[in-house]
Parts: C-alpha cells; sequence; structure tokens
C-alpha cells in the first residue's frame, strides 16, 4: 500500500499569545512545522498533505522550499474536521499518516513503528509521561485494548490518572477516513470535532486498533503554549549536544549550549558556556570556544582559540589563530592562519593575512591588510566617504601605529611605518615612513600657572 502524510498546522495557537502561527514558532532556529516535514519526508511517502487556516500565505512563504499539498482549513473546528478537508486529495486505498505540526521532536524511526499496512485497521502512537495534563488520554479495557481516547477536558474523574498520553500520531487507510470523519460530533467540552473520536468509532465498526508506546516520550511533546516551546527547545538543544559529545566534543555545560544549525567538529574541541552557534559551523582540531560567544556560518581551523565574548558572522578563520575577547568579526571576512585578533576589535569584509596583528580597540572595514602587520590600538580604516565603501590595501609587515586615521580608498605597501596620531589620506609607498601630525608645544613650567586659572 501506499503512504500518504497529513500534517495539521491550522489555527494560530491562541496560548501562544502570538501574531505568528503556531507552527512557524522555531526549535533550534527552524519553524516547528519544517522540522515536522523532514521526520516525514524521511520515510517517503506518495504525498504530503498539510492542514492550513488562514494564515496559509504566510506559512507557505516561509517554508516555500517544501513540496506539499496544501490544503486550506477555513475556520478551525477541530482535528477531525481538518484532516476531513484532505480527504478529497487522498488517493483511495492508501496508507495516511497523520501528525500535528506542533509536535516538533517526533523522529521518523517513531513515525515508521506506527505505520500499519492495512486497510482496515487503525495504529496509534502513544507515551507514558510524567505529567499527561493537556494532553488525550488512552483509555484501555479490563483486556487491556485499547477503547477510546479522551480529551482533557472531557475527562471524568479516575480518567484523569491515567498516563498514558495520545502523541497526535495515527495511521490507518484512506478508506477508514472517508467512512468514519464524516461521523464525527463536536459535542464534548470544546464543541470541536476531534480527530481522536475516530478511535471509538473505529472500535465501534469492528477495526483493529491499537497503540504502540513510543521508547522516548519527549519525542511526542506538543507545544500550545511558550513555557512548552521553551520546554522541547531545551530537549531539542540537549539531544543535539549529547549527539556532539559522543563524537567527542566536550560541551562544558550542555544546558547552556544552543546550536540553530549544524555544527561539524574535529578531534579535542573545547565549548565553553552560552555559545550560540547559528547556520553551519566548522570546527577543526582543537578548536575551543569561550563563553559567551556568538558564531553564525563560521569555519574555525586547527588550535585556534575564539576567546570569551567573541561574535563572528559569515567568516573563515584560519589556524593557530586568537580572537577575542570581545572580538567582532564581520561577514566576508577571512582570517588566515596565526593571527591574533584582540579585544574592542572590529573587522568587515576583510581579507586578514597570516600573522597579522590588531590586538586592542580597532577597526578594519572593507581592507586587505598583509601577513605580519601590526596594527595598533584605536587605527581605524575609514572607509565610508557618506556615499561609498571604499578599500584599504595595506601591504606585509606594515607597522600602523596607534590612533591612526586611514582614509580610504589608500594604499599602504609593504614595510612601511606609520606614526602614532596620523591621519592618513595619501598612499604611503614601500618601506616609507608617514607621519602626519602638528607639532608639540612645550611651555616651561606652566603647569601650576595653568591649575591656579
Ligand atoms: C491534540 C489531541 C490530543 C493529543 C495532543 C498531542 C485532538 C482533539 N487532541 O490536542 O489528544 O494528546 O494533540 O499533542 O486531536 N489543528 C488544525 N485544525 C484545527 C485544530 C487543530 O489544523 O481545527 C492543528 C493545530 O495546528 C495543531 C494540531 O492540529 O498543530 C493539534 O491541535 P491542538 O489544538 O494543538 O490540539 P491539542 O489540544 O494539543
Ligand atoms: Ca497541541
Amino acid at each position: 500500500m501506499n503512504l500518504e502524510v497529513v500534517v495539521l498546522a491550522a489555527g494560530h495557537g491562541s496560548r501562544m499569545k502570538s501574531e505568528t502561527p503556531k507552527v512557524l514558532h522555531t526549535v533550534g532556529g527552524r519553524p516547528m512545522l519544517e522540522r515536522v516535514l523532514d521526520a516525514v519526508a524521511e520515510l517517503e511517502p506518495k504525498r504530503i498533505h498539510v492542514v492550513v487556516g488562514s494564515d496559509a500565505n504566510e506559512i507557505q512563504q516561509s517554508l516555500s522550499a517544501v513540496d506539499v499539498n496544501w490544503v486550506v482549513q477555513e475556520s478551525q473546528l477541530g482535528t477531525g474536521h481538518a484532516v476531513l478537508q484532505t480527504v478529497p486529495h487522498l488517493a483511495t486505498l492508501t496508507q495516511v499518516l497523520i501528525a500535528y505540526g506542533d509536535c516538533p521532536l517526533i523522529t521518523s524511526a517513531s513515525l515508521k513503528g506506527c505505520l500499519i499496512d492495512s486497510e482496515v485497521g487503525l495504529r496509534l502512537l502513544s507515551a507514558r509521561v510524567p505529567d499527561p495534563a493537556g494532553f488525550g488520554r488512552i483509555v484501555r479495557d479490563e483486556r487491556d485494548q485499547v477503547t477510546a481516547i479522551v480529551e482533557q477536558s472531557d475527562l471524568s474523574g479516575q480518567q484523569n490518572q491515567i498516563d498514558e498520553i495520545n502523541s497526535g500520531i495515527l495511521c490507518t487507510s484512506s478508506e477508514v477516513l472517508k467512512d468514519l470523519l464524516p461521523r464525527l460530533s463536536s459535542e464534548n467540552a470544546q464543541n470541536e470535532y476531534y480527530l481522536t473520536d475516530i478511535v471509538a468509532l473505529a472500535i465501534e465498526n469492528g477495526l483493529s486498533v491499537s497503540a504502540i508506546e513510543v521508547d522516548d516520550y519527549t519525542e511526542t511533546l506538543g507545544v500550545n503554549d511558550r513555557s512548552q516551546l521553551a520546554t522541547v527547545e531545551r530537549l531539542y538543544q540537549r539531544r543535539q549536544a549529547e549527539q556532539l559529545m559522543q563524537s567527542g566534543l566536550t560541551i562544558s555545560d550542555p544546558k547552556r549550549f544552543d546550536l540553530r544549525g549544524t555544527m561539524q567538529v574535529g578531534t579535542d574541541c573545547y565549548i565553553d558556556i552560552n555559545g550560540v552557534f547559528e547556520g553551519t559551523i566548522e570546527l577543526g582540531n582543537n578548536v575551543s570556544v569561550g563563553p559567551n560567544c556568538i558564531l553564525r556560518n563560521v569555519s574555525i581551523a586547527s588550535n585556534t582559540q575564539i576567546r570569551e565574548n567573541t561574535v563572528i558572522e559569515d567568516a573563515t578563520v584560519g589556524q593557530n589563530c586568537s580572537i577575542g575577547p570581545f572580538s567582532r568579526i564581520r561577514p566576508g571576512t577571512t582570517i588566515d592562519e596565526g593571527v591574533h585578533i584582540g579585544n574592542f576589535v572590529e573587522v568587515k569584509n576583510s581579507q586578514i593575512h597570516a600573522g597579522v596583528k590588531a590586538a586592542h580597540l580597532a577597526y578594519l572595514g572593507d581592507a586587505e591588510v598583509g601577513s605580519e602587520t601590526n596594527i595598533g590600538a584605536g587605527a581605524i580604516t575609514c572607509n565610508f566617504d557618506g556615499t561609498t565603501k571604499n578599500h584599504t590595501f595595506i601591504g606585509d609587515g606594515v607597522f600602523i601605529g596607534t590612533n591612526c586615521s586611514l582614509i580610504a580608498p589608500l594604499t599602504i605597501e609593504s614595510g612601511a611605518f606609520v606614526a602614532a596620531g596620523s591621519t592618513i589620506g595619501k598612499s604611503v609607498a614601500a618601506g616609507a615612513f608617514a607621519i602626519e601630525r602638528s607639532e608639540q608645544r612645550i611651555v616651561p613650567e606652566a603647569a601650576s600657572r595653568m591649575r591656579k586659572q
């Protein structure tokens, strides 16, 4: 039997109290719905139908790359009503797996476990959870057979104790859905057409219903409010941290590690607390990242140290470098090996060649700095003239003294020496000495007179 998947993602999720559709809230930097669709795609279904509501456009735009059949549910009358909207789109005699777009931790392995290859059965994925509040509960008879799912607001007395919950994931066939969904009623506490009521209906109609318990209940956690979003985010981060630690990365405290993208690490890398890593991160061997660093789309070669409170974005850093503390490396920057960038140094769209030192308080923007050049404290490339961004070229082995303004476009050739405090607007030839400074005056013994005044 072929497989089609229905993912429910309609409704704004009123408990989120947000302008953004619930399923677009992110976990690990990606919309929850996208994560569910990723897990679903691994089953290689014939088709994926995603039910969206009035925010269809917003959802489709932010997930424009996915190949799914968008089905609009005009008003959110419940999960059963949502699946009903897909029925005209389902092929006949096909297996249908249903999942919810607000359960982003579900894995394809658990989804696979729920599949049944039959026209007349129904299988759902359940979980035993420490705190079942808010979930639909699996009701079983004395022979342990599933008899129904009862929603939180419809629970009666004893049923409150049930800790086996409905994950929302279930598998049946298009025939069963076509037959049973139109028969759902909305006579319940929420006046909604619950998908979960098809369980009792299926049993009444003599279909076989089974529940398979997921190994790791955290996979089934749904997100209805921001507190649950935070719980799921931490679980997701823990999962990633665990994988990275298994692959040999030291993370000083996995609770204070956030990866919103992908990370590849060599051997013996170390990540201190409060790192935020976004996009694609590649670390060579023996790279260490100090506390409070933010790295976004960064590649760092072996034996480089990124020290505390450093921000690096869309940049490449070579081996044996020391960057930070408090450095800011902005997009378009490449740093070759053995470079030292120190505190309060900002580098933007620049090529910094091997062995350069810019240890304190400098700005290098739209610049190329040759190897072994020293950039003094307070040196600034004045790259913007109010209209355009201009380029500064500094050769190899140059010395730029403290507090120099280098007015671009400008070339300072190899071996040149620029004296401290100079404003340099004309190019400096190789090996030349450049100084631009007003003359210093000394008035002997005038200090005490000045103070009296
Ligand atoms: C649902 C289940 C509950 C289960 C829990 C698991 C029902 C009635 N209840 O409860 O048994 O334990 O999920 O997390 O199914 N949606 C639509 N259209 C609608 C209503 C909802 O597309 O008219 C979508 C939502 O976007 C959401 C999903 O369906 O992604 C689930 O809806 P939600 O309101 O979050 O259901 P729960 O109360 O969490
Ligand atoms: Ca939910």
